[in-house]
C-alpha cells in the first residue's frame, strides 16, 4: 500500500535520507526502529505528505504524493490519522475539543454523533468524563498521549502514523496502548506505521521491522527474522549496546 523508493532528504546541507527504500504492507503494522537522530520522524513526516523529498518517490495505493497538488494532497490527508511524537494536542482546546478536532474538520457529524464517539475513543484510553472539559496543561504526560491517541483513533483511517505513541509512559500504560493499537488495529483494520524505542516490547505488535540506519533502511522482516539478523549494527542496536544517539 505504501511504497517509499530512494527517498532522500537533506536539511541545511546533512543528508538525513539517503535514498530509502521500504514497502509497508497494507493492513499490517510496521514497526521502523532506529537511533535517536536517525530520521525516522522526518520519514514519518514524508509518508504523511508533511515534508516533501529532495528525490524519490512516495507511493501511496498506486499514486505518487510527491507529485500531487495542494489540493489532492488535502484530499489524501483525509486518510491518515497521525500521532506525533510529543502528542502535539492544541493547548487552547479543552481535551473533549482535541479529540473532537479530526470529525469537526473532515466530517459532517452531528453534535450527539460527536459526543458519543469522543466518549467512546476516552473510554478506550482509560480517560473519565470529567478530563473532557480539562485543558492540556492539567494533564500528566501519560494522560496527553492517551488523548492523542484517542485523537488518532477517532476518525478509524486508512492508515495510522505513530510517532513514539509509548515513550515516557510507565509499563503498564505502555502495555495498554500497544494493546490498544492491537485491538483498535483488528478491528478497524489500519496500515499502520509505528517508530519505538520500546525494543523489544514493540515487536508484539509488529507484522514487520524495519530498521533505519545512515539515512537507510539497512534491515527489513518480520520480529523473529529481525532478532536474528546477522548485521552487527542490528544486534547491537536491538540488544542496546551502542551510543544511543546518532547525531
Ligand atoms: N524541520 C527540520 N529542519 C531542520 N532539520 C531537521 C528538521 N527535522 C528534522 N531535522 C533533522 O533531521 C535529523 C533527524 O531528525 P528526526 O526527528 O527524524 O530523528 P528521529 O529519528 O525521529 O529521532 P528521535 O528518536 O530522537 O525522535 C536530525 O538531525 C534533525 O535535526
Ligand atoms: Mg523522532
Amino acid at each position: 500500500m505504501i511504497k517509499l523508493i530512494k527517498v532522500t532528504r537533506s536539511f541545511n546541507g546533512q543528508r538525513v535520507l539517503d535514498g530509502v527504500d521500504l514497502e509497508v504492507p497494507k493492513g499490517k503494522i510496521t514497526v521502523i526502529m532506529g537511533k535517536s537522530g536517525a530520521g525516522k520522524s522526518v520519514l514519518l513526516k514524508h509518508i504523511a505528505g508533511l515534508i516533501k523529498p529532495d528525490s524519490g518517490q512516495i507511493i501511496i495505493d498506486g499514486f505518487d504524493i510527491t507529485q500531487a497538488t495542494g489540493r489532492e494532497l488535502q484530499e489524501f490527508k483525509k486518510r491518515f490519522g497521525i500521532l506525533f511524537q510529543g502528542g502535539a494536542l492544541f493547548d487552547s482546546l479543552t481535551v473533549f475539543e482535541n479529540v473532537a478536532f479530526p470529525l469537526r474538520e473532515k466530517t459532517r457529524l452531528s453534535e450527539e454523533e460527536i459526543r458519543k464517539r469522543v466518549r467512546e475513543r476516552l473510554d478506550q484510553v482509560a480517560l473519565p468524563p470529567e478530563v473532557e472539559e480539562k485543558f492540556p496543561d492539567e494533564l500528566s504526560g501519560g494522560m496527553k498521549k492517551r488523548v492523542a491517541l484517542a485523537r488518532a483513533l477517532i476518525q478509524e483511517p486508512a492508515i495510522l502514523l505513530f510517532d513514539e505513541p509509548v515513550t515516557g509512559l510507565d509499563p503498564p500504560m505502555t502495555n495498554t496502548v500497544f494493546h490498544l493499537i492491537s485491538k483498535t488495529h483488528e478491528e478497524i483494520g489500519y496500515t499502520g506505521v509505528v517508530v519505538s524505542h520500546d525494543i523489544p516490547e514493540v515487536f508484539q505488535i509488529a507484522d514487520q521491522v524495519a530498521m533505519l540506519h545512515r539515512g537507510r533502511i539497512i534491515a527489513v522482516g518480520t520480529p523473529e527474522e529481525i532478532q536474528r539478523f546477522p548485521d552487527p549494527v542490528v544486534q547491537d542496536f536491538i540488544h542496546g549496546e551502542i551510543d544511543y544517539m546518532e547525531a
